[in-house]
């Protein structure tokens, strides 16, 4: 009987997250949930990566910071694991170096303060800076390493863009044939940047960034339901059905993983943020036995 109870939180939720499509369309202007905390945090030697922020800022005023890295006061940990979600900046020095190439605060932390925090499911989206011209080899390197620090913490990463419309080499800020964030070059194509930053604020917003930060424990807490009547029972088969054709319309390709400590449970996002199902833990869905 509980098992059944907690199929049908757990299919209710997944329907309702399945085939409700959120608007987030408020008289024509998209705003972000307020259901999660975000922030903005950046590294700067010479203000350049502080301008791609307040370029951020501008479009998600909902969002917290930016904040200066090295303004940060007292613990490390406790300011980043307050938020659901973060923005995080750096620009890229220190060309000859294989880490710690921000030249900023982010060097002081990175395998220090930052490797006790508790970051697991937190969604993270990278900005960097660079000179694609001078540093063609090289270019927004350090911005790779900003990813792979958040990463290996157990962040979910987001807002990966095309390298269509740079002019560099090499970077070790690719992953697969993407960038792995949003990279802006305020020396040659300052007057990209502006554009760059509405269109990737708008690509997190249609990944679900700012989406359903504590949308999973509350499913999962939901209330058992003890009568499982026949109505009940039909429901559960229609919803399995639609939650079937759901993830096989998805292909299994591209949902993200949100793992939950509390229930042990994996929540997998589409990439518009429009569809979720569930797998392990406590919470039997359907959807386990086809996960990606
Ligand atoms: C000494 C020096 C080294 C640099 N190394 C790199 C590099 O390896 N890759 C790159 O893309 N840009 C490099 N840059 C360019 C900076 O990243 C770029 O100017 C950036 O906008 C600076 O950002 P900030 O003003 O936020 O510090 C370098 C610049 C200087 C002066």
């Amino acid at each position: 009987m509980k098992s059944v109870s907690l199929f049908l939180a757990a299919a209710s939720f997944a329907y309702t997250s399945a085939f409700t499509l959120p608007s987030n369309n408020n008289g024509g202007r998209t705003v972000v949930s307020l259901d999660m905390a975000s922030a903005i945090v950046f590294g700067t030697s010479t203000g350049s990566t502080e301008t791609i922020a307040d370029y951020l800022k501008e479009s998600l005023p909902e969002v917290e910071g930016p904040f200066d890295v090295e303004t940060i006061e007292g613990s490390v940990k406790d300011f980043f694991e307050k938020y659901d979600s973060l923005i995080v900046g750096t620009p890229t020095w220190n060309t000859g170096s294989d880490t710690e190439r921000s030249g900023t605060g982010w060097d002081e932390i990175y395998y220090g303060e930052m490797q006790e925090m508790n970051m697991q499911g937190k969604k993270v989206a990278v900005f960097g800076l660079g000179d694609q011209s001078s540093y063609a080899e090289n270019y927004a390197d350090a911005s790779g390493e900003l990813h792979d620090v958040f990463e290996a913490l157990g962040c979910v990463m987001m807002g990966y863009t095309s390298q269509e419309g740079y002019e560099h080499e090499d970077s070790k800020a690719i992953r697969g044939d993407k960038f792995c964030g949003l990279l802006c070059d305020e020396v040659n194509q300052e007057d990209l940047s502006a554009e760059r930053a509405e269109a990737w604020v708008a690509q997190l917003k249609a990944e679900g960034f700012f989406e359903g930060g504590s949308a999973a424990p509350a499913a999962a807490a939901s209330p058992v339901v003890e009568v499982v009547a026949e109505p009940v029972l039909e429901f559960l088969e229609e919803n399995s059905a639609l939650l079937d054709e759901a993830i096989e319309s998805h292909g299994n390709v591209g949902f993200a993983p949100h793992y939950n400590q509390k229930t042990k449970s994996t929540m997998w996002v589409s990439r518009d943020g429009r569809s979720c199902y569930y797998t392990g833990g406590s919470v039997a869905t359907k959807a386990s036995s086809s996960s990606p």
